[in-house]
């Protein structure tokens, strides 16, 4: 009886749909995305993960910054898997304020620049107020309800690339001021008013392997790269995991033998 209630829990909380509940005053709608790392044995999509690093490089990096990442885990395995020519070319692309390294640019204010190189992190960036987006993904997981025994978390993933993919858009045209700044209405938001303009429409950018720019998967796209942003072990992680429980659950089984044995000659013999 209580093995099918909790069989049933178990399966009840795995399955609940996507999460809409009361925060801060506004309902908060988070839609349910079937990404590809979700589940035991879910795993980082390397194609996904390049066509989100491009929408995070086109639109989201003038003003968000993501310091905490190295550019060279842009070509790890399991990560985008840029090839390493490609990844030193990517850093090249960014210039960070340097007055004492000899690789300078200038810009017309004469400051001096340097081009980063694949050692460097992604640079922070603080010009429009925007949060960094290291680890966005984490500290916004939690929508898949409450950790509990954690099954919600292993079927569905943590939730943190979901809030950021509904977030991109829960945009529903309302805007007002506030205070001298604008304000827009976002259904995934808590509270519902957000000071981030709609940072993508659909077609933002071009994906080089022709997969579709609409505004659903562009932001499916960068929320997936922002995950693994935040989280670039998770394979191994949950590789570690796996084995971690089929081993205990083997030395489980290896108790219960051994201890029933043990007992057997003293079990059912009368005194
Ligand atoms: C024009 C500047 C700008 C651009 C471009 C931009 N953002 Fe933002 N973003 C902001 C600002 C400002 C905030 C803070 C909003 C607030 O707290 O009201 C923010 C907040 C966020 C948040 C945090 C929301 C929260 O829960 O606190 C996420 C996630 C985010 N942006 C993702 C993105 C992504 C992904 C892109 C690219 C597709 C992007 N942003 C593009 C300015 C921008």
């Amino acid at each position: 009886m209580f093995k099918n209630l909790a069989i049933g829990a178990a399966f009840a909380l795995a399955l609940a749909p996507a999460a809409s509940f009361a925060a801060g005053g506004g309902e908060q709608h988070i839609e349910d995305f079937a990404f590809s790392f979700e589940g035991p044995f879910g795993k980082y999509d390397q194609n996904q993960l390049q066509r989100g690093l491009q929408v995070y490089t086109e639109v989201c990096a003038s003003c968000h910054g993501l310091q905490y990442v190295p550019l060279r885990t842009l070509g790890d395995e399991g990560g985008p898997g840029l090839p390493e020519d490609q990844v030193r070319a990517y850093a090249t692309g960014f210039a960070v304020l340097d007055e004492e390294s000899n690789r300078h640019l200038y810009d017309a204010e004469n400051d001096i620049f340097r081009p980063l190189i694949a050692s460097d992190h992604f640079p922070a960036n603080h010009t429009a107020g925007a949060p960094d987006l290291s680890l966005m993904a984490k500290s916004r997981a939690g929508f898949h309800g409450p950790y509990g025994l954690g099954i919600n978390q292993l079927f569905k993933g943590i939730g943190g690339a979901e809030y950021i993919a509904s977030l991109l858009i829960g945009y529903t045209g309302e805007e007002k001021e506030e205070a001298g700044s604008v304000l827009y209405e976002n259904t995934a938001f808590p509270g519902g008013w957000i000071s981030m303009a709609p940072p993508l429409y659909g077609e933002d950018v071009e994906f080089a392997d022709g997969h579709s720019n609409d505004l659903h998967h562009e932001a499916e796209d960068v929320a997936a790269f922002l995950m693994w942003a935040a989280e670039p072990k998770m394979m191994a992680r949950k590789q570690a995991g796996f084995v971690g429980v089929l081993f205990l659950t083997i030395l489980a089984s290896l108790l219960y033998l051994t201890n029933k044995r043990l007992w057997a000659p003293h079990k059912g013999k009368k005194h």
